[in-house]
């Protein structure tokens, strides 16, 4: 066996720099939102069949009130999302940063209004939404009145890092929408696409009124506190109020799901955890390919 010639070398160690590289920007495709990124405002008008099953998602009474409970508190949370964007709207000089912020708020503001349709849909059908929005607005005021609006921007920064990987992780990568009621899957499609399309216009305005790191991060650590006990709380009341809290072959079903098969939650800590890296940015994970296909599958005319 012959030793490699140094040129030889260099081609080789130039091809594994070349591989390494390579592997590095597939893994984090952007460190800032992509040009053009400006969220854009659909506004559909959802309608909800009065025949639908009580358990729309997949016959399941677990999941269909988790996204329930979820539901209930997208109209005070998204309201408290735009407030904390728009106290440092005129703080913003770059115009596609001003676009987005339009963008997001539009989005928002649009799907607070379809939520609040979808949960009177669910109180005349005896799912109690009413109250656990109530109980959410009230903590949302507490925020308002107890953090600084560098903290509350911060909050929305984190509850946003959690509804895109709810979106994408959760909702549009595997069979979530394709095993619903197909008239209850397109608002969660439509609400997917579009939080994954504006997932990073609060962190960009966080990032451009210089909001502090300590700040960011912390307040995600109380994020991640307070969503889950919120949302399992809300889940065993409903469940109760249902009358299925005993249904033990529906809890273990939902459990596989989260944590084993395919294990939607378990698989999606690894894109959690990015956001406590310095170099975190929202488009580090690219999933426009996903998002791309759900427009076409699910928003047909309006995409
Ligand atoms: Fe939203
Ligand atoms: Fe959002």
């Amino acid at each position: 066996m012959t030793a490699a010639t140094p040129v030889a070398r260099l081609k080789q160690v130039r091809k594994s720099a070349t591989t390494a590289l390579k592997k590095a920007v597939d893994r984090v495709a952007f460190t800032a939102t992509p040009p053009g990124m400006i969220p854009k405002v659909r506004r559909p008008d959802f309608e909800y069949a009065k025949d639908m099953p009580m358990w729309w998602w997949d016959n399941d009474p677990v999941r269909t009130l988790l996204l329930a409970a979820l539901s209930s508190s997208f109209p005070p949370g998204e309201r408290f999302f735009i407030d904390s964007v728009r106290h440092y709207q005129d703080r913003i000089t770059d115009p596609e940063l001003q676009k987005a912020v339009r963008g997001f708020i539009g989005q928002e503001a649009h799907h607070s209004r379809e939520h609040e349709q979808l949960n009177g849909f669910l109180q005349e059908r005896g799912i109690d939404l009413a109250r656990l929005e109530k109980e959410i607005a009230g903590f949302m005021n507490v925020l308002r009145k107890n953090l600084s609006p560098e903290r509350q921007l911060a909050h929305t920064v984190a509850v946003e890092h959690f509804t895109a990987l709810m979106a994408e992780e959760f909702l549009l990568k595997y069979d979530a929408l394709e095993t619903m009621d197909p008239r209850m899957a397109p608002i969660w499609a439509w609400h997917a696409i579009e939080e994954s399309e504006h997932k990073a216009v609060a962190f960009d305005v966080y990032k451009a009124i210089g909001g502090s790191e300590f700040v960011r991060v912390t307040e995600m650590m109380a994020v991640s506190v307070l969503f889950p006990l919120f949302s399992t709380i809300h889940l065993v009341q409903l469940m109760k109020e249902a009358g299925e809290l005993g249904n033990l072959k529906a809890w273990a079903g939902a459990a596989n799901y989260m944590f084993g098969t395919p294990g939607v939650f378990r698989k999606l800590l690894p894109s959690y955890f990015k956001y406590y890296s310095p170099t975190f940015h929202p488009w580090n994970h690219d999933a426009r390919d996903l998002v791309e296909k759900a427009k076409k599958k699910w928003l047909g005319d309006w995409a």
